[in-house]
């Protein structure tokens, strides 16, 4: 088992050790979706996604030894260029949990500045791309504070361990093209602790699909991501449904391959559909979808038929719809999108991203 422990990784106390260190990482968008978790951070099912591009989060992190005392974690959060004391006290925490694993964090200030390229109400989820960006700056610290050398695939497997303590969906940021995370014998090397690179696997297809992201709403969502896979604990369906998406993800692992779209198109909406019929059978009941994605679906589900086009649509846990479609019917597409779709976003707000490369150091 994965064990990334080390109580040796403390900085000699007679040296002060300062710099800044900053990378930026993409959100994702799950296909099979991770939704019921246990323990810390495991998913009660193995999920893929497609990494994305254009949304995604740049933390800068600025760290000093000088002046440090006692066994607390020290740190000031900018979002956005303003001082945001409930995303520092939440990222101090989180420090804390991890400080077996890098005991330095203790011996450190740390300054952080973070900005998302996507606005922060629209609706999108930024945990992924925002735990990401900074696991990847502690694994770099690491590196920094003790000459430690990884090749480039342990090192993201270990950053992509640590974004997952942070928040599960993080973890699968990290590689270019898609990731999947979680024990599943189709896939070689995957693990329920840290997610692995899939995009090698994939057909190229995939390499350049788009995202469209249509804004239904900007709103806050009314039940959290986490109250969600809390409610799986209760739900009726919770055991078939953990079988059924250990056989969507084989499945869609083939579609994938192959390059077969009308497969991934069935698999990728019927999962869709799935997380949010789970959230409407949850104890208490709850719908995230607004009329708007309803009648997205039925547009997007009309043009298909009567065009033969492969453009598909999947959700994560809000009201937004993804707009999956590959780049060669990008010029047949987009007019229907601009016209039928962008009017019915909160705005018109749509972030028309592509599949990506993962995590960069800046
Ligand atoms: O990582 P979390 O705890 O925000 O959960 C993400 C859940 C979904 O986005 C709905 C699905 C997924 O696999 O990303």
């Amino acid at each position: 088992m994965t064990d990334y422990k080390n109580p040796k990784l403390l900085i000699n106390s007679n040296t002060i050790k300062s710099g800044r260190i900053a990378w930026r990482s993409p959100s994702n968008i799950a296909l099979v979706k991770y939704w019921g978790k246990h323990g810390l951070q495991l998913p009660r099912n193995p999920s893929i996604s497609l990494t994305l591009d254009k949304a995604y989060t740049e933390t800068i992190m600025e760290y000093t030894t000088e002046g440090k005392s006692g066994d607390n974690i020290e740190l000031d959060f900018y979002f956005e260029g303003k001082s945001n004391e409930s995303f520092a006290e939440k990222i101090r925490k989180f420090l804390l949990n991890i400080s077996d694993i890098f005991p330095f964090v203790k011996q450190i200030k740390f300054t952080v500045h973070s900005h998302n390229s996507f606005p922060h109400s629209s609706g999108i989820a930024s945990s992924a791309s925002s735990m990401s960006a900074l696991a990847m700056c502690l694994c770099s610290l690491e590196m920094e504070l003790f000459g430690t050398t990884y090749e480039d695939e342990e090192f993201r497997k270990k950053a992509s361990f640590i974004s997952r303590l942070g928040s599960g969906s993080a973890c699968r940021s990290v590689y270019p093209h898609a990731s999947v995370w979680g024990k599943t014998d189709d896939a070689k090397d995957s693990s329920d602790l840290f997610g692995i690179g899939y995009g090698e696997h994939i057909h190229e297809i995939f390499h350049d699909f788009h995202d469209d992201i249509l804004i239904v709403s900007q709103g806050e969502k009314p039940v959290s991501s986490r109250a969600g896979h809390a409610l799986m604990e209760g739900n009726a369906y919770a055991e078939p449904r953990y079988k059924q998406a250990n056989e969507r993800l084989s499945n869609l692992l083939i579609a994938m391959k192959e390059g077969d779209l009308e497969k991934f198109g069935t698999i990728t909406e019927n999962e869709a559909l799935t997380l949010h019929a789970l959230m409407m059978t949850s104890n208490p009941s709850y719908i995230l979808m607004q009329p708007n994605s309803l009648e997205m679906i039925e547009r997007i589900r009309k043009f298909r038929k009567e065009t033969g086009l492969p453009i598909y649509f999947t959700l994560d846990a809000g009201p937004n719809i993804h707009l999956l479609y590959p780049h060669s019917i990008y010029e047949k597409v987009n007019p229907f999108i601009l016209s039928e779709l962008v009017p019915l976003c909160e705005n018109d707000m749509v972030i028309r991203d592509r599949v990506g490369l993962g995590s960069v150091k800046i």
